[in-house]
């Protein structure tokens, strides 16, 4: 290797490192007493709610499934709101599938922009904290909480054993259909995530909701944000496009701020709000189709 390459090797090293150094005190210092490695354990000691969560989840997301939610909800024809009037609904729901958090939803999307707005990003990425759970109203429209949280995996294709609890995939129907079970069964090799059916929940809903106002990475981080066994463990890269590559980072980064902002404190909504009306207003009309 020569001098300079292992100069930008070393210079990389050390950028990396204090990322994850400064990653390791966002989450211990700015927001938790909590450690990295303590958010996310899915193991026997998960409580048995989010593993009968999970167990609901991944037997019922099937091919025929997402394929007739797509084709429900697609026609944005649910309801006509502002972003607050949604954000008002999500504030009756708590998520069974998240093990680190028993606050209303409300408190989560301040939480997870506040970090954001504090860190110094666009103003686009600060929005996306903020309503990147909205999707979750879906169980305002009566749909079970193993259709609208969790984890998301792409259906029609192997089931990874990086997705959380991938033994529970064995009561899926889906499970046991030979064309379903190939590496990229229903798809071809590097077609994008975009080509994909993805179990179906709140990023796939609020993506379809939003596409039209945000911009493309905004878009894409509401889409896959809780596509963990992609972003976080490295799995289904054989599905991956270059576009994928190119958005992965953001996807990484929001992951950061969704997950290590959740800690057992509320905020003073009222004294935040004026900025986050007039951000709102930035990007989206007085009413969406939903
Ligand atoms: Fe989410
Ligand atoms: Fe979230």
């Amino acid at each position: 290797m020569s001098k300079f390459f292992l100069f930008l090797s070393v210079c990389r090293l050390s950028f990396l490192g204090a990322l994850e150094h400064e990653l390791e005190s966002f989450a211990r210092e700015k927001y938790s007493s909590k450690g990295k490695e303590e958010y996310r354990q899915y193991t026997e000691e998960t409580s048995l709610p989010v593993k009968e969560f999970y167990k609901a989840n991944h037997t019922r997301q099937t091919v025929d499934f997402v394929q007739k939610q797509r084709e429900i909800y697609s026609s944005l024809s649910h309801a006509k709101m502002g972003v607050w009037e949604a954000m008002q609904l999500l504030d009756t729901i708590v998520d069974e599938s998240d093990p680190d958090l028993n606050l209303t939803q409300t408190v989560h999307a301040f939480q997870t922009a506040e970090a954001i707005r504090r860190d110094g990003h666009p103003r686009w990425f600060i929005l996306v904290g903020l309503i990147h759970d909205l999707g979750k109203l879906l169980t305002s429209f009566k749909e079970p909480q193993w259709a609208v949280v969790g984890d998301t995996f792409p259906v029609g294709c192997r089931f990874s054993n990086r997705v959380v609890f991938p033994e529970y995939f064995q009561e899926n129907p889906d499970f046991h259909n030979p064309d379903y079970q190939t590496e990229c069964g229903i798809y071809t090799s590097h077609c994008g995530f975009d080509a994909l059916l993805m179990s179906w929940g709140h990023d796939e809903y609020l993506y379809q909701v939003i596409k039209d106002y945000l911009p493309e990475e905004a878009s894409y981080v509401i889409r896959y944000h809780s596509f963990y066994a992609a972003h976080r463990e490295g799995a289904y890269t054989h599905l991956m496009n270059d576009y994928d590559q190119k958005m992965l980072p953001w996807l990484q980064l929001f992951s950061q701020y969704d997950l290590y902002s959740k800690v057992n404190e509320s905020l003073d909504v009222d004294e935040l709000k004026p900025f986050y009306e007039e951000l709102v207003k930035e990007y989206f009309p007085h009413s969406i189709d939903w």
